[in-house]
C-alpha cells in the first residue's frame, strides 16, 4: 500500500533500538512518518514523496557508507540522529522540511474510508471480530466506508470473558447496525480441549479450531476480501527494520500467518496506524470508551489463564472472578493505570471459611503489570486496600474459590500470563 499523504518524513533504520518511541513522538507533532530499514532501496522510500530523510542510529550501530551516500545524494533534506533525540527532530520536520502538522484523525479517516471504497468497489468483505480494540476500529472504519457489504464474524469459543459476547453484539448489531454473524462455537472448542493440559497444545487446539470455524463462516459469506485490525507496530515487528532478518521482534499472526488456502485480498486500513492513532480513530467513530481503553487479551483468551485442563466449571469460576477485579480496577481509577491486569485460576484446593463452616476451594491468582513491549514486565503496586477488598469479594461471591494470592513475579523471570 502506498501512501501519498502529504509531507511525510521518513525514518530509515540504520540500526536504532527505540525507532518505534522516535516515531511516535513526531507523529504525536500531526506530521506523518513512517519507519524504513536501511536496506529499503531508494526508489522505495521515493514512492512515499517525502519530505525529508531521519537518519537513526545508536552509537554502537554499523555505519552503511554506501546506502547512506545514496540517501544523502537525493533531492531532500536529511537528518543525521544518532542521539535519539526528538525535539531535534521535530525541529527539523518544521523548520527545514516545512511541515505543517496535516496529519489528523479526521484527515486518516477519511483517506482510510476513500482507499477502503477504492479498494473493494462493489464486492464484499469478511472480518474476524474479536472485540479487541484493533479488530472494533477496523470494523467500525470498513462500516463507514462500505456499510452492509461489510460482514463480521464473531466466534465466541467459550473463553471469553464475562459478558463479552453480549457486549460486541450490542455494540457492533445493534448500536453500529453491521452485519454481524455470531458463532457460539463453546462445546466445539470446549470438547476438543478436554483433557489437554499442556499450555504450547491448548494454543495450537484453540488457534486450529479458530481458524477452521471462521472459514466456515466466512465460506457463507462468500466474500474475496478479508478485514484485519493489523497494526504499524504489528509491521514493524515483523520485518527485520535494521537489515538483520535476527531483528525481527515476533511474527504476528494477522501478518502472513494465514493458512494459504483461505484466499482472501486483505483489507488492512488501520496498517499505517500506533496503537494509540487507533484508538483515537475508534474514539471519532463512535466506539464507546469500554472498547477503547480495552486492555491486551491473548488471542487464546482465558485458555491460557485457566491453568492446566480447562473445564466449564473452572471457567465460570475464572470469569466471575476476572470481572470482580476489573470492576474494583475500574472503579479505583488502575484499570488504565495497569497494561495488563487480570485473574488467573489454579486448580489447587485449598480449605476456606464461608458462613462459619469449613469448605474446600479452589486459587485465583491476581496478575497486575506494567511493560513497554511485552518483553520485560513490571510488577504494578496496587493498593494494598484494592487487593483486600477483592481478596475477600472473590472467594465470598463465587461458588468454589476459597482463596486468593497476587502473583508478584515480574517478567522475567516469569512470563505475563500464566501459560
Ligand atoms: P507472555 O505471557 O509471553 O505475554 O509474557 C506477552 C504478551 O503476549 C500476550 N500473549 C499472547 N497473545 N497469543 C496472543 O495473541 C498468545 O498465545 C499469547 N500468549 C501471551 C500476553 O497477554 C501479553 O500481553
Amino acid at each position: 500500500m502506498v501512501k501519498q499523504t502529504p509531507e511525510t518524513v521518513i525514518l530509515l533504520n540504520f540500526g536504532c533500538k527505540d525507532i518505534q518511541k522516535f516515531a511516535r513522538a513526531i507523529r504525536a507533532e500531526h506530521i506523518y512518518t513512517m519507519v524504513m530499514p536501511w536496506t529499503t532501496p531508494v526508489a522505495r522510500v521515493m514512492q512515499e514523496a517525502p519530505v525529508g530523510l531521519i537518519v537513526c542510529r545508536d552509537e554502537a550501530a554499523s555505519e552503511h557508507p554506501a546506502e547512506l551516500a545514496a540517501f544523502q545524494a537525493l533531492n531532500i533534506p536529511v537528518l543525521i540522529d544518532k542521539g535519539m533525540d526528538a525535539a531535534a527532530a521535530i525541529a527539523f520536520c518544521k523548520d527545514t522540511c516545512k511541515c505543517q502538522g496535516l496529519w489528523t484523525v479526521d484527515r486518516f479517516i477519511e483517506e482510510a474510508v476513500a482507499d477502503v471504497k477504492a479498494q473493494v468497489g462493489t464486492g464484499k468483505v469478511v472480518l474476524g471480530l474479536s472485540g479487541g480494540v484493533d479488530s472494533s476500529v477496523a470494523a467500525a472504519l470498513i462500516h463507514k466506508a462500505i456499510g452492509k457489504q461489510l460482514t463480521c464474524v464473531f466466534v465466541n469459543h467459550g473463553l471469553l470473558r464475562l459478558g463479552e459476547p453480549e457486549q460486541v453484539q450490542k455494540i457492533f448489531r445493534d448500536a453500529f447496525d453491521m452485519n454481524l454473524v455470531y458463532i457460539d462455537a463453546t462445546d466445539r472448542f470446549l470438547d476438543k480441549l478436554a483433557g489437554v493440559n499442556e499450555p504450547e497444545k491448548k494454543r495450537k487446539i484453540i488457534g486450529a479450531e479458530f481458524i477452521d470455524v471462521f472459514a466456515e463462516a466466512a465460506a457463507k459469506v462468500d466474500a474475496p476480501f478479508l478485514g484485519q485490525g493489523s497494526i504499524y507496530p504489528d509491521f514493524l515487528e515483523s520485518i527485520p527494520l535494521d537489515g538483520n532478518p535476527n531483528g525481527v521482534i515476533k511474527s504476528h499472526h494477522n501478518v502472513g500467518g494465514l493458512p494459504e488456502n483461505l484466499k482472501f485480498e486483505l483489507v488492512e486500513p488501520l496498517a499505517r496506524l500506533f496503537k494509540d492513532e487507533v484508538r483515537a480513530v475508534g474514539r471519532k467513530l463512535g466506539l464507546p470508551e469500554v472498547m477503547i481503553d480495552r486492555q491486551p487479551f491473548p488471542g487464546p483468551s482465558l485458555g491460557v489463564r485457566c491453568v492446566g485442563e480447562i473445564k466449564r466449571e473452572y471457567l465460570r469460576m475464572l470469569r466471575e472472578a476476572d470481572a470482580i477485579f476489573t470492576e474494583e480496577l475500574r472503579a479505583s481509577g488502575w484499570y488504565s493505570k495497569t497494561w495488563q491486569a487480570f485473574a488467573a485460576f489454579l486448580p489447587v484446593k485449598s480449605v476456606g471459611m464461608l458462613n462459619g463452616e469449613r469448605h474446600y476451594g479452589y486459587t485465583i491468582a491476581l496478575r497486575a503489570i506494567n511493560t513497554s513491549d511485552a518483553v520485560t514486565a513490571q510488577v504494578v503496586h496496587l493498593p494494598w486496600e484494592l487487593l483486600e477488598k477483592v481478596a475477600i469479594r472473590i472467594p465470598t461471591e463465587v461458588q468454589g474459590i476459597s482463596r486468593v494470592v497476587f502473583d508478584c513475579t515480574p517478567k522475567p523471570p516469569a512470563t505475563i500470563e500464566w501459560e
